[in-house]
């Protein structure tokens, strides 16, 4: 690459992570310090089974999250609702202003992983998008059809044409974030939108194409939702990330799957980035020359859309090229030992966290 840096280290402040999926029970206790050692923040999906769907539901699940987080970090989770073709409004409204629900989560029904309850019909929750429009609360998208006469690398551009625009035109003030998103098209129309709308890329979106899936026989390790796309994608992706444009912001849908689940017939979709997320978006950011962006788009920009203070301390990226190993074990449910496939595992990376104490 031509524009590679000579920096031996860069101090940014501290990031937050706009978009993870941390799971529950002895996996969260597996997961979470691999995201709390780096981030400040993470908005947390809610799809578990059941997903979270009321108030108190969030508040126990926060508490969970807290508890399993290790000592030394300070960790903030942030809320969110999954909504469902039934959720009350009432509900909804009381969990954000009681300062429970950070945003709600739209999953198409069946379009991911635990997306059954998802909404089936857009038309149907209009009473929810007109409390959330009123009241500010953003709205975060899983922007895929789920129609199976659409060929799966363009579920999200259909899914833009054929339901955002339309709903976006309905709820004009809405704030939304287009979450993982995977294409040009995706990057136009929000570079094109107002200010209300966002977009989250993550890190395996920046460094994978499709190929990836299929690279010497089935690659599961580099399924996720939606899919990586075609390699002019993945550049598109990367010139958002390094634009300098504030809509385009850090989530890294970190979505560890066991390897029970990914080695089968049916392989769940989902990428475990966490373990080394940010020295991901490092490398991707160095390899284009624009480092000195990282720290706005890691950092800065997904605070400005939230209206939510930057984090006050700064970690340190060192120049010290590592591999990234091929397994991680986390211990599982009774005492097992459970093992995740870490992104990038056996690649060499050239960035590593310093970490701080108390961060
Ligand atoms: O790849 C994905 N995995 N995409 C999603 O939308 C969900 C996630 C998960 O929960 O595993
Ligand atoms: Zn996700």
């Amino acid at each position: 690459m031509p524009f590679e840096s000579n920096l031996k280290q860069i101090a940014i402040r501290r990031p937050d992570d706009w978009h993870l999926h941390l799971r529950d029970g002895d996996i969260l206790k597996g997961v979470v310090g691999h995201t709390s050692r780096v981030f400040g923040r993470a908005v947390i999906m809610p799809n578990l089974m059941p997903p979270i769907t009321s108030v108190d539901a969030a508040i126990q699940y926060r508490e969970r999250i807290i508890a399993a987080v290790p000592a030394a970090d300070s960790f903030t989770p942030l809320m969110t609702a999954y909504l469902t073709d039934d959720f009350s409004p009432n509900e909804l409204e009381r969990g954000y202003k009681e300062g429970v629900f950070f945003a709600a989560k739209l999953y198409p029904a069946n379009s991911t992983t635990n997306a059954s309850e998802g909404v089936t019909d857009l038309n149907a929750i209009d009473s929810l998008l007109e409390t959330m429009e009123s009241i500010r609360m953003p709205l975060l998208i899983h922007g895929e059809v789920v129609d199976p006469s659409v060929d799966i690398f363009d579920r999200e551009a259909v899914f833009i044409d054929r339901h955002l625009i339309p709903l976006l035109k309905k709820f004009p003030d809405l704030r939304v974030v287009l979450e993982h998103i995977t294409t040009e098209h995706a990057v136009q129309f929000v570079e094109s939108s107002s200010a209300n709308i966002a977009a989250t890329i993550t890190p395996h979106h920046l460094h994978i194409n499709r190929n990836a899936m299929f690279l010497g026989g089935l690659r599961s390790d580099f399924y996720c939702l939606p899919v990586a796309k075609r390699e002019r994608h993945r550049l598109a992706l990367r010139r958002a990330a390094i634009s300098g444009e504030p809509c385009f912001f850090l989530g890294t849908d970190s979505a560890p799957h066991l390897r029970s689940s990914k080695e089968s017939s049916c392989g769940c979709a989902g990428i475990f980035n966490a373990p080394f997320a940010l020295e991901s978006y490092a490398e991707a950011f160095d390899q284009e020359g624009m480092l000195d962006r990282l720290q706005a788009f890691a950092s800065e920009f997904g605070a400005l859309f939230y209206g939510l203070p930057f984090n006050k301390s700064s970690i340190t990226l060192v120049r010290d090229s590592h591999i990234v190993p091929n397994i991680l074990e986390v211990s599982g449910q009774n005492q097992s030992v459970e093992r995740l496939v870490p992104f990038h595992a056996g690649d060499s990376l050239r960035w590593r966290v310093f970490y701080h104490e108390n961060n």
